[in-house]
């Protein structure tokens, strides 16, 4: 982690509720990136088809917003200098089936079941970042969290 906050790049994780309790998925987290936020949740059905609506009309559509909204997840605000790149290379394909081959040691390679229960999102863009932590963390203001949090950070 970079102790500059004008180096900190965030993006949006999500914990599927396949995993939401998993002790290595949290230390992982933890041990790679600055923990900006953090919730609990369970996922109102609309507001899961709204997260995911470049997907819809896709097979798997209806059975990935059934599946998150099936039980608690858990949505993270992750703060690295490569965040974005760097969760999805730990996360691992989406795939599982890929996963496992090109990627055993990620979490979906570790720990994924299925291409649903594949463990973990991660935003894959600056743009998908803001509008995914937007969309979990309403009041958030990277601004004003860069500002609160720079004496610690430095
Ligand atoms: S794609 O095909 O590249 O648009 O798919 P991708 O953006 O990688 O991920 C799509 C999300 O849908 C979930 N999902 C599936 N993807 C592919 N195939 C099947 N069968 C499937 N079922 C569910 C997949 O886990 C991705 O979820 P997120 O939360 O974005 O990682």
């Amino acid at each position: 982690i970079l102790r500059s906050p004008q180096a900190l790049q965030l993006t949006l994780a999500l914990i599927k509720p396949d995993a939401v309790a998993h002790p290595l998925i949290l230390e992982i987290l933890s041990n790679k990136f600055l923990i900006v936020r953090m919730r609990e949740l369970l996922w109102r059905k609309e507001d899961c088809q709204k997260f995911y609506r470049e997907h819809e009309g896709r097979f798997f559509y209806q059975r990935l917003v059934e599946f998150m909204a099936s039980g608690p997840i858990r949505a993270y605000i992750l703060a690295h200098k490569d965040a974005i790149q760097l969760w999805r290379t730990v996360m691992g394909p989406t795939r599982v089936f890929r996963a496992r081959h090109v990627a055993p040691d990620s979490i979906r390679g570790s720990f994924g079941l299925t291409d649903t229960r594949n463990t973990t999102h991660g935003s894959d863009s600056v743009v998908s970042a803001s509008r995914e932590i937007a969309a979990f963390f309403p009041d958030f203001s990277e601004q004003r969290w860069y500002e609160e949090e720079e004496p610690q950070l430095r």
